[in-house]
């Protein structure tokens, strides 16, 4: 399984675990860098001094290559920059911000930069920023999200034809199908956020895991556009942001009512009824919670079996 994705980052699969708030320490990152695919940091939700922590760990748990997400909303972003610079991290995801802002900066340091997008035109700014990838992230991921409701099986074929450097798909992949669904619509690569949730190795709260593999079709909802569009479960807090919307809450009201910290109340301090619970569409067919490698195994198992079946006559008509 050679191509564009595993050569850019020196990696068996085309298979990134997404750097997730709360939920992607060292533990996660290493465990997938290990069984093949690229793990990621999540260093949105750390302090610095945690930050370095942890790459420190994931640089003693596996000698694979493995990378840190960067949101540029990050208040200490400078410094975390510097962490990344300091250990030698291989490879930086941005997101939520202007590729342009650090791309060159990382990049002089021999330092690959893969920036996440949920539209063609941040795409391609992304690419003219000089990235060495895109992650084009569809409306059923979970997390922070796009504005625009581009579902993946849109966004990628749209994306495709847009770039001409390596493309990674987000947004609804849990399965080897879903990976190769993605591949067929023209990404080199597959980012998976949701599913990582669901393994001992994430640093969720168990009672968070649980609500995920617990979750059905249509338990998840994307909200909150006035502030930052967020899809999560429809918990008792999603609740009370639905009546807000019905008593024509204005943003001010709506920033009051989420206050502060509401995501590490709900995914790492376990709250389920006042905490918000981030996660995607797929988590309507996560039933269980297994090892990362496993996970891993399992996907790649599928795909190669799926790809299979494509390529016999039971696909011909
Ligand atoms: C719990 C959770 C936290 C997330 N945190 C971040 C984050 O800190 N930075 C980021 O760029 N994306 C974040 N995301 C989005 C993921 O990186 C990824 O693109 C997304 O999960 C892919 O869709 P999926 O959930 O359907 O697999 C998060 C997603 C989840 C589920």
């Amino acid at each position: 399984m050679q191509n564009k994705i595993t050569s850019l980052f020196n990696i068996q699969y085309p298979l990134i675990q997404a750097g997730m708030i709360w939920c992607s320490g060292w533990e996660l990152a290493s465990a997938v860098s290990n069984a093949g695919g690229l793990g990621i940091i999540g260093s949105g939700s750390m302090y610095p001094e945690i930050l370095e922590e942890h790459i420190v760990k994931c640089k003693a748990a596996t000698d694979k290559p493995f990378a840190v997400n960067l949101p540029m909303l990050y208040p200490n972003i400078e410094e975390h920059i510097q962490t990344i610079i300091r250990h030698n991290v291989p490879v930086v995801f941005t997101s939520a911000g202007n590729p342009k802002t650090y791309t060159a900066r990382l990049k002089e340091q021999g330092i690959k930069v893969v920036h996440v997008v949920s539209s063609v035109k941040f795409a391609k700014k992304a690419e003219e920023a000089g990235v060495d990838a895109v992650v084009a992230e569809g409306f059923e991921a979970g997390g922070h999200n796009g504005r625009d409701e581009t579902t993946t099986l849109c966004l990628i074929p749209m994306v495709a034809q847009e770039i001409n450097i390596p493309l990674i798909a987000a947004g609804g992949i849990g399965t080897g199908r879903g990976m190769l669904a993605a591949m067929n619509l023209g990404a080199d690569g597959v980012q998976i956020g949701s599913r990582f949730v669901a393994t001992p190795e994430s640093s969720a709260h168990e009672q968070f895991k649980n609500v995920v593999i617990n979750a059905q079709e249509g338990d998840t909802i994307l909200t909150l556009k006035e502030l930052t569009p967020v899809r999560l479960i429809k918990n008792d807090f999603y609740r009370r942001i639905e009546q807000a919307y019905e008593d024509c809450a204005t943003a001010e009201q709506l920033n009051e009512l989420l206050g502060r910290g509401r995501a590490k109340k709900g995914m790492f301090e376990g709250d389920l009824v006042e905490g918000e619970l981030e996660i995607g569409q797929i988590s309507g067919l996560i039933r269980e919670i297994k090892p990362a490698a496993e996970v891993v195994a399992e996907i790649i198992t599928e795909y190669k079996q799926a790809l299979a079946d494509q390529n016999s006559a039971k696909y011909l008509f």
